[in-house]
Formats: C-alpha cells, sequence, structure tokens
C-alpha cells in the first residue's frame, strides 16, 4: 500500500495542489482539489473511466489500480496524493496491437463476468498478483484468497476462479 504523504489540512476547503505522475506510461501534471478522491481523478479529470467505484471506502475493490507496481484501491487515496506514483488503469492492460491481456482473454473463455462493473478491479488485483509472485497458488483455496479483496454481485465467483487458474497456469507455463 502507498505511503500517506502531502494530507490536506482541515480547512483547506477550496485548495487546489499541482500534481505531477505518470499515467499508463505517459506523464501528466495536473491542478486537483486537495479534496478529490484518486479514484475521482481517475474517471473526471483523466477520463478513465474503466476504473469504476463502488463502495467509496476500501471495501469492494472495484476502483483497484495499480500504484508503483502494487494494487492499491484508489477511493481511499487522495489525488494529492498521487503526485510522483507511477498509476497503471485497467485501459494499459491490453496489449498495444489491441490483442488482451492472458487474464482479460481467460475472463472471457470463461464467462468470468456478467454486469463487468467489479472486473477492471478484479483484473487489476489479479494483474499485480502475477506481476509480483513467481508461482501462483492455483487450488481453489489460494485463488479464494488471491481474489479476496474484491467483491462480486452477479457470478458466484465459480467463473472467476476458473479464469484465475486458466491464465495463471498458462502464464506459468510460459515463465
Ligand atoms: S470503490 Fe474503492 S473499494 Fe469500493
Ligand atoms: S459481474 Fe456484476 S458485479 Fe461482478
Amino acid at each position: 500500500m502507498k505511503m500517506i504523504r502531502n494530507l490536506p489540512s482541515a480547512n483547506s476547503f477550496g485548495q487546489t495542489s499541482k500534481v505531477s505522475l505518470t499515467v499508463n506510461g505517459t506523464n501528466v501534471e495536473k491542478e486537483v482539489s486537495v479534496r478529490m478522491l484518486l479514484s475521482d481523478f481517475i474517471r473526471h479529470e483523466l477520463g478513465l473511466t474503466g476504473t469504476h467505484v463502488g463502495c467509496e471506502h476500501g471495501i469492494c475493490g472495484a476502483c483497484t489500480v495499480i500504484i508503483d507496481g502494487k494494487s492499491s484501491r484508489s477511493c481511499t487515496l487522495l489525488a494529492v496524493q498521487a503526485d510522483g506514483i507511477d498509476l497503471r488503469t485497467i485501459e494499459s492492460v491490453a496489449n498495444k496491437d489491441g490483442s488482451l491481456h492472458p487474464i482479460q482473454e481467460a475472463f472471457h473463455e470463461c464467462h468470468a463476468l456478467q454486469c463487468g462493473y467489479c472486473t477492471p478491479g478484479f483484473i487489476m488485483n489479479i494483474v499485480s498478483e502475477f506481476e509480483n509472485n513467481e508461482k501462483i497458488d492455483t487450488t481453489d483455496e489460494g485463488i479464494r484468497e488471491l481474489i479476496a479483496g474484491n467483491l462480486c454481485r452477479c457470478t458466484g465467483y465459480a467463473n472467476i476462479i476458473e479464469a484465475v487458474r486458466d491464465a495463471a497456469e498458462k502464464l506459468q507455463k510460459k515463465r
């Protein structure tokens, strides 16, 4: 989880602050309200609406992005705390030629989504896990633990577990 920094003071209503960060490989500099959530910044200031917002208090995982290589909930951070970070959103996950990342492909093939609202959050969390762990535990229990921070109201999770296993096994064969 990111270090808390640049927290605004209690009487900072109306104040703005400049943030400079990398977003999906591109440098971005913006003046933001010190009260704005990072999730709102991503959606409304950067126009990257693939990051979804559900509970807005750190429970559902819909707003998950990757910050400095680790999955993080963007609704529990302020935009000003993003100064200097490397931010990746769901828009960066597919390959440059438009082909899907293996976990996106697996979600598609295993029918691991219904309404899709939770999907970007799941994908960002799983991508981060794949990148940070040489080996993924592909037992049901291991995968349930891996996705425990993301809630889905539609699928019942069985197909999501199948998709994670499918993608993890394919990726591990390539390593
Ligand atoms: S919207 Fe961030 S955890 Fe639910
Ligand atoms: S697919 Fe609808 S919330 Fe997960």
